[in-house]
């Protein structure tokens, strides 16, 4: 778990926004959700894994459903509280729970209508990813929802340079000296190994973005994949 490296990082920013808008994606998924899948907002129970400063947790739970963020940076949580207080969210609409995606979820079977994983699980290393991937299809209910972004290895010349010239100590990992950080990054073929046998892909898209990291601008390419439990 690097719970030190993104304790430092929400203490001192290099790589996080401190923006309170959704991400795009997020908003796009949303969107499908509702007209696509006709899914009802109102009461959805929803996971957010790695919660961050709140941004997804907050914008679903301002459209009605009942949102739980677990993350494992305390600053990264007090500032989604405070984000909570300030708009005057009901209580019950969002929590936020200090605790990894990489070990056994605190929740039982089913309890979840929708998880969201906003390039999170990219932090984790193979047998913390081996109880994510567990967890994440428990505690999903039959026919839920499981959105996806995460980074995508495919025709990203940065992550390519990155593995290259600082690889991990597993395979498809990097290590990022200036915030002490591994990643993993994932290919489509290996995307579809990770996730397939558990979950239905409805849509795997590749979208390319500009991360704003130590004030330079890097062109990356991160996946984005609309799941189902069957
Ligand atoms: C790139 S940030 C994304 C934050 C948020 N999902 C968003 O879209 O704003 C990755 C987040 O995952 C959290 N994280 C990393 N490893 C984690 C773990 N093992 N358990 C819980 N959260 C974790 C980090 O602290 C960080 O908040």
């Amino acid at each position: 778990m690097q719970e030190k490296a993104w304790e430092k990082e929400y203490q001192k920013p290099k790589l996080v926004t401190g923006g309170d808008e959704p991400q795009t994606s997020v908003r796009d998924f949303v969107r499908f959700l509702r007209k696509e899948e006709k899914v009802n907002l109102d009461g959805l129970r929803v996971l957010d894994l790695g919660s961050g400063g709140g941004k997804n947790s907050i914008y679903l739970a301002e459209h009605g459903a009942l949102v739980t963020g677990m993350e494992i940076s305390s600053t990264a949580i007090e500032k989604a509280r405070a984000r909570v207080r300030e708009l005057e969210l009901p209580v019950p609409s969002v929590t936020f729970l200090k605790h990894s995606i990489g070990e056994p979820y605190p929740f039982p079977d089913n309890s979840f209508d929708l998880l969201l994983d906003v390039t999170s699980s990219n932090s984790l290393d193979q047998s913390e990813r081996a109880v994510y991937l567990k967890e994440c299809h428990r505690v999903l209910a039959p026919h839920g929802h499981f959105f996806v972004r995460t980074l995508c290895k495919d025709g990203d010349e940065n992550a390519k340079n990155l593995l290259k010239q600082n690889p991990g100590p597993e395979p498809e990992t990097y290590y990022m000296p200036e915030l002490d950080l591994f990643e993993r990054v994932w290919s489509r073929e290996d995307f579809l190994a990770t996730y397939s046998p558990l979950f239905i892909i409805q849509s795997l898209e590749k979208s390319t973005q500009y991360t704003r990291f130590n004030n330079r601008s890097y062109k990356r390419n991160f996946w984005l994949a609309y799941l189902v439990k069957g």
